[in-house]
């Protein structure tokens, strides 16, 4: 019963879209556990390029079934859209499976997610804008919209009205916005729920009968350690829990099932929106990575934040992940430097930090304490075996190993599927 969750180990697009695709040939299941649109997951098959927001990345192998699993937030206009567009491609989303318990972004989440940045100004945390924050909010005060709650108009009708109660005072006192009507909103998700109900289903035994069956499911994360509500940097981090403990409440398995976590790192760092980044690069090298690696973000299109790799974080999010594996990707895109610094610890104060700093004010004050490794030239794009690669390059993929407390799996060497080298399989 081989159950494989797959996370972000720093603080997003690592990667992950190409390494479920990329695993998702050889598993029976790929179930999305927590966030929503706010992801951005590329897969690059042969010509063609996907970006993923809602559906698992392992949807674009036919043979498996997706699945949006209870942690996840749906936004059902989001859903329809990313269907359709892959439908008119010629890939077949009938097999999806959406959780009856998954929380629904209604278009009044959108609305506050964008209202309360504006609000927050100097404070604001660089948010998609996708309405994930209040989604997660509502689900937390317990006035959220389940998909199940979409087939019954009079109890809907109640969840809205119950759920816009307090939030139309504040957009009409606090925002000076219109209030949201109840029956419009009711009559807009009804209609929602009629095209979503095909899809729906009790995800949570279907996958716990699958492994008990020995199928093999992979969980696939959305977002990344860093970005985590509890281990993340806070309150610069999304609202879910993307770390690997999320696989269980974002789907209803439990932890014994989980036989394999692979946290997916980036050969160097990168950001999007708000908060603090130790390694963060404000000179040409910063840009020339963000060139380099084509660094803008698939859901926003925003310029990612660029630094050198942070081994504090990879340390960090073996601990907290419990990682059996790391696949480390885009190695190719440092190809061309004469050196390669990596962050060993940081300095606080003078005072020097071999772990993670739980005190968010010591994090952002963390100076980068940096080791240097020799860089490369070869184009490594076409080497199928670590030995393929040069020496140089052997040396820091080693030292990131060494580092990071986990062994390195598989190596990206660019976006392709067969950009990839295989060191330890990591399915069975
Ligand atoms: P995710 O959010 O973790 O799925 O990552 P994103 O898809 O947002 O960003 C990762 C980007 O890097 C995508 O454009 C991928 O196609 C690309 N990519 C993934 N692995 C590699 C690699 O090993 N080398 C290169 N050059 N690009 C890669
Ligand atoms: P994938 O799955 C990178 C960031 C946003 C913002 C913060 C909160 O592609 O790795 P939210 O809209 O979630 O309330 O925004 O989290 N963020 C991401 N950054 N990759 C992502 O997803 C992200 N999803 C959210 O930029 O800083
Ligand atoms: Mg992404």
């Amino acid at each position: 019963m081989p159950g494989i969750v797959l996370i972000g180990a720093q603080w997003g697009d690592e990667g992950k879209g190409k390494a479920t695709d990329l695993i998702g040939t050889k598993v029976d299941y790929v179930a999305r556990f927590n966030g929503g649109n706010n992801a951005g997951h590329s897969v690059v098959v042969g010509n063609e390029s996907y970006a993923l927001h809602l559906l698992p990345s392992g949807i674009i192998n036919p043979h498996l079934t997706p699945v949006i699993g209870n942690g996840v937030v749906v936004d059902p206009e989001v859903l329809f859209e990313e269907i359709d567009g892959l439908e008119a491609r010629g890939i077949d989303c009938s097999h999806l499976k959406v959780s009856e318990a998954a929380h629904i972004i209604a278009p009044y989440h959108r609305t506050l997610d964008k209202v309360t940045e504006r609000f927050l100004g100097k404070h604001k945390i660089g948010t998609t804008g996708r309405g994930i924050g209040p989604a997660y909010a509502d689900k937390i005060n317990r006035v959220g919209i389940r998909v199940h709650d979409l087939f019954n108009a009079d109890h809907l009708h109640d969840k809205v009205e119950a759920s816009l109660h307090q939030k139309n005072q504040m957009l009409v006192k606090l925002y000076n916005r219109r209030p949201i009507d109840v029956d419009q909103t009711t009559e807009e998700l009804l209609k929602l729920g009629e095209r979503l109900k095909p899809y729906v289903a009790n995800t949570g035994l279907i996958l716990n009968k699958a492994l008990d069956e020995g199928k093999t499911v992979l969980f696939e994360g959305a977002q990344a350690t860093m970005l985590d509500v509890d281990h993340g940097t806070y309150p610069f981090v999304t609202s879910s829990n993307p770390t690997a403990g999320g696989a269980c409440t974002g789907t209803g398995v439990g932890p014994t099932k989980i036989t394999r976590v692979i946290g997916v790192s980036k050969a160097y760092v990168t950001r999007v929106g708000e908060g603090p980044f130790p390694t963060e690069l404000f000179d040409e090298s910063g840009e020339w990575l963000r060139q380099q690696g084509h660094e803008f973000g698939v859901t926003t299109g925003r310029p990612r934040r660029c630094g050198w790799f942070d081994a504090v974080v990879n340390r960090y999010a073996s601990q907290v992940n419990g990682l059996t594996d790391i696949v480390l990707t885009k190695l190719d895109v440092l190809t061309g430097l004469k050196e390669i610094p990596i962050c060993v610890a940081y300095d606080v104060d003078g005072e020097r930090h071999d772990d993670m700093p739980t005190d968010q004010a010591a994090f952002a004050a963390a100076k980068p304490i940096y080791e240097t490794m020799p860089g490369w030239d070869e184009d490594i794009s076409n080497c199928h075996t670590f030995e393929e690669l040069p020496a140089t390059c052997q040396a820091y993929v080693k030292r990131l190993e060494e580092l990071s407390n986990c062994r390195i799996s598989a190596i990206g060497t660019g976006p392709q599927r067969d950009h990839i080298i295989s060191v330890h399989s990591l399915i069975d």
